[in-house]
């Protein structure tokens, strides 16, 4: 099958490229690099995997790129991914991730593209007033990344009406792996292997007892590679791990793998912090044929080998 990935040189779509390109597809990746790592795009290039520098929000530019690969599916991944940072660059978040979103479907209008795979988030849903959470559970982001996304949701779904393609929608909850790169906007997890790796002590705001659904990037490979071919598109799945993990069982058990001493340090919890989020993915898992291979536990070691 011929694969293009938008945010190919992003932490998620360097993984898909590779994964997907070792299952035999025919891969091309499109990435503006602003955000994609020096190691994303090496991976790329020592796999032969070709990378088209391309911005989603141009148009034109966009729709060459996909004229000239001529995709049978189209796994959009290209996003601004900070809900810290969307509060402060609304505008740039729904250029990028809504805008960017219509471009990406005008753009298989013109070229009969026949299946889309959006890379969603469980930002979508805000706040739960159930848990855990399925796909039915009201939408009521809390940041304009998850409004952004959201709005993404609703271009897919309604250009994939009106024009006639399939569509996929996977609502991410927290994705970690390897290579995910430390930044001011990064991950828990991505913060609390950098600090144990140097000795530093872990930074909690509120109690700890909040719990987040971590799923491992090669799951998140998984979900898109049974998304590939389908029967049951013009659907909307959770994709995460359905296991609640509480950020101080995450912190004791990085601080215990690397049989840290640094210790914890207590900050008042943060605005607009959601308490507690898993994902029910048993739709996923009916539909999709779905099933998370990898634990907290086991992913946690292979990252503090890894480091
Ligand atoms: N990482 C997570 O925990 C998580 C959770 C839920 C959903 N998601 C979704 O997964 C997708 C990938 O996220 P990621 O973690 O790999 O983030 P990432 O920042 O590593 O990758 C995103 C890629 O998109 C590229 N990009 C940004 N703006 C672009 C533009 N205008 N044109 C072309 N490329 C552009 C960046 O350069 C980057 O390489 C996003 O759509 C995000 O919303 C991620």
């Amino acid at each position: 099958m011929r694969i293009l990935i938008t945010g190919g040189a992003g932490f998620i779509g360097h993984y898909l490229a590779t994964y997907l390109t070792t299952l035999g597809h025919d891969v091309t990746c499109l990435d503006n690099l602003s955000r994609a790592s020096k190691d994303a795009v090496d991976i790329l290039r020592n796999n032969g995997i070709e990378l088209i520098v391309s911005d989603v929000t141009d148009f034109n530019s966009l729709s060459a790129a996909v004229g000239l690969v001529r995709p049978d599916v189209i796994v959009h991944a290209a996003a601004l991914i900070s809900v810290e940072e969307s509060l402060e660059k609304p505008k740039e978040y729904f250029e990028v991730n809504f805008m960017g979103t219509l471009n990406v479907v005008r753009a298989m209008e013109r070229f009969n593209v026949s299946r889309i795979i959006y890379v969603s988030s469980a930002a979508v849903y805000g706040n739960p007033v159930k848990l855990p959470i399925n796909e039915d559970h009201p939408t009521n982001p809390r940041s304009p990344y998850g409004l952004s996304k959201l709005f993404g949701e609703g271009v897919v779904k309604l250009f994939s009406q009106l024009n006639n393609f399939e569509h996929i929608i996977l609502r991410l909850f927290n994705v970690y792996g390897p290579r995910q790169k430390l930044t001011h906007y990064s991950g828990v997890i991505v913060k609390f292997v950098h600090n144990v790796m140097n000795d530093l002590p872990l930074t909690i705001y509120g109690d700890g007892e909040q719990t987040r659904d971590f799923i491992h990037v090669i799951d998140v490979c998984r979900a898109v590679e049974l998304s590939l071919t389908t029967k049951h598109f013009n659907e909307i799945y959770n994709v995460g791990s359905g296991v609640p993990t509480s950020i101080k069982e995450l912190a004791n058990m990085v601080q215990s793998i690397k049989k840290s001493k640094a210790g914890i340090v207590y900050e008042p919890p943060r605005a607009g912090d959601i308490l507690h989020s898993y994902a029910d993915i048993s739709k996923a898992t009916k539909l999709l044929g779905f099933r998370p291979s990898i634990n907290i536990v086991d992913g946690i070691k292979e990252l503090l080998k890894l480091r």
